[in-house]
């Protein structure tokens, strides 16, 4: 089924965030995974840090194209011509937020729909803000993101 576009800011891309990526393989024949570029938001990695570590995980798979985006996410559905966004939901804590997005993007622009897949229960409780925390304070998360992301984690906060 067609193209998704697959929006986020990844902060890093976790475990969590690949396993909707590969679930989302299995429904649409492409996708393209959108990194936001928002320079009002501060983030641990810089935009061109997130989309490389993102191609280098997922360089083997034709079907994913990564790439980053600013301003209105409808606006970017447009000029790349995907009508349908692809999110992740975890807990029921991300629906409200998720409802408000969706509705919010189907106001903007009604040719565009959002799909959700649920992430797999092993990541259910991964974010990429949980992961910077406890890397920061010296916790192991190499069982929660790729190993390339563990590593310039590590770089990052100098361990
Ligand atoms: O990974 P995140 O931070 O939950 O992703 C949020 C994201 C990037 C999908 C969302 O903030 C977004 O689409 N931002 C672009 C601005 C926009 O279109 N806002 C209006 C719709 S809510």
């Amino acid at each position: 089924m067609g193209a998704a576009i697959y929006p986020g800011s990844f902060d890093p891309i976790t475990n969590g965030h690949v396993s909707i990526i590969r679930s989302g393989l299995v429904c649409f024949d492409r996708l393209v995974v959108a990194v936001l570029k928002n320079p009002k938001k501060k983030s641990l990695f810089t935009v061109e840090e997130r989309v490389e570590m993102i191609r280098e995980i997922f360089a083997d798979e034709p079907k994913i194209e990564v790439d980053h985006f600013d301003g209105l996410l409808v606006d970017y559905c447009r000029a790349k011509n995907v009508r349908v966004i692809l999110r992740g939901l975890r807990a029921v804590a991300d629906f409200e937020y998720e409802l408000q997005m969706a509705n919010m993007n189907r106001h903007l622009n009604k040719d565009v729909e959002t799909a959700f897949l649920m992430a797999n229960d092993a990541y259910f409780y991964v974010s990429s803000n949980i992961v910077k925390e406890a890397a920061t304070l010296g916790g192991d998360v190499s069982k929660l993101v790729p190993p390339s992301v563990a590593s310039r984690l590590r770089a990052k906060l100098g361990r």
